[in-house]
């Protein structure tokens, strides 16, 4: 069964509370939640203080996406906030190997993320230091974007290059992830889903999650 994590990033930020609940009683199994910083990415969203409120709420492991330069800046902060997993960029890092370690050193998983442009083979050399490959199958800073095609062969790639190394390192993918593709998305070897606006623009969310959770079976 795949993991589902439904990207609150989607969610009315005007009833959080209420899109937390339903998140906490449903099939779902973490919370993305998406760190943008006008930089890395043409968007901005939400930082520490709403990590935190949305920690206290949320009953189930936080994956914390940051798309921001210059990540190794903000782990403690993020730590702090209750995040369980932090997920940086390679674009982002001279030192990643480092970044990664100080996130585990903290308690938390560590997860890297590719944008689409970046080879997947890039990582094989940290790939023990990755408890997350997140594979961007969009250009991030935007929900409700369609998958790019490429992105089958990445997950492939990835997957090849975990199996052959033996690394537990699970395989995420974020943008663009529907009822239509997400089976195709597990075949070609992801553990990861997950899904804004795909949850959010349903009407009945929690019958969304249900299906993705069910999807490739
Ligand atoms: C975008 C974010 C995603 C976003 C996905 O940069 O990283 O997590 O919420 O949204 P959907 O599922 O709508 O493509
Ligand atoms: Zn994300």
């Amino acid at each position: 069964m795949p993991i589902i994590a439904p990207s609150l990033l989607s969610a009315d930020f005007l009833n959080l509370g209420k899109d937390i609940d339903m998140i906490n009683n449903s099939e779902a199994d973490w919370f993305h939640l998406d760190v943008m910083d006008g930089c890395f990415v043409p968007n901005i969203s939400y930082g520490m203080p709403i990590v935190a409120q949305i920690k206290k709420r949320a009953k189930k492991f936080c994956d914390v996406h940051m798309m921001v330069v210059e990540p190794q800046r903000y782990l403690e902060d993020l730590k702090n906030a209750g995040a369980d997993s932090l997920t940086v960029h390679y674009e982002t890092g001279y030192h990643l190997q480092r970044t990664l370690s100080a996130i585990r050193a903290l308690g938390m998983k560590a997860g890297l993320a590719i944008n689409p442009h970046t080879p997947v083979e890039m990582v094989q050399d940290i790939i023990h230091d990755i408890d997350l490959l997140l594979v961007m199958s969009i250009n991030p800073g935007f929900g409700g974007q369609q998958l790019l095609p490429m992105t089958y062969n990445k997950i492939r790639q990835a997957r090849e290059m975990i199996n052959k190394a033996g690394a537990n390192t699970l395989i995420e993918i974020d943008g663009g992830v529907t009822l239509d593709n997400a089976a195709a998305i597990l075949a070609a070897g992801a553990d990861v889903l997950v899904a804004g606006n795909t949850v959010f623009s349903s009407s009945d969310p929690a019958d969304t999650i249900k299906r993705l959770k069910q999807a490739g079976k």
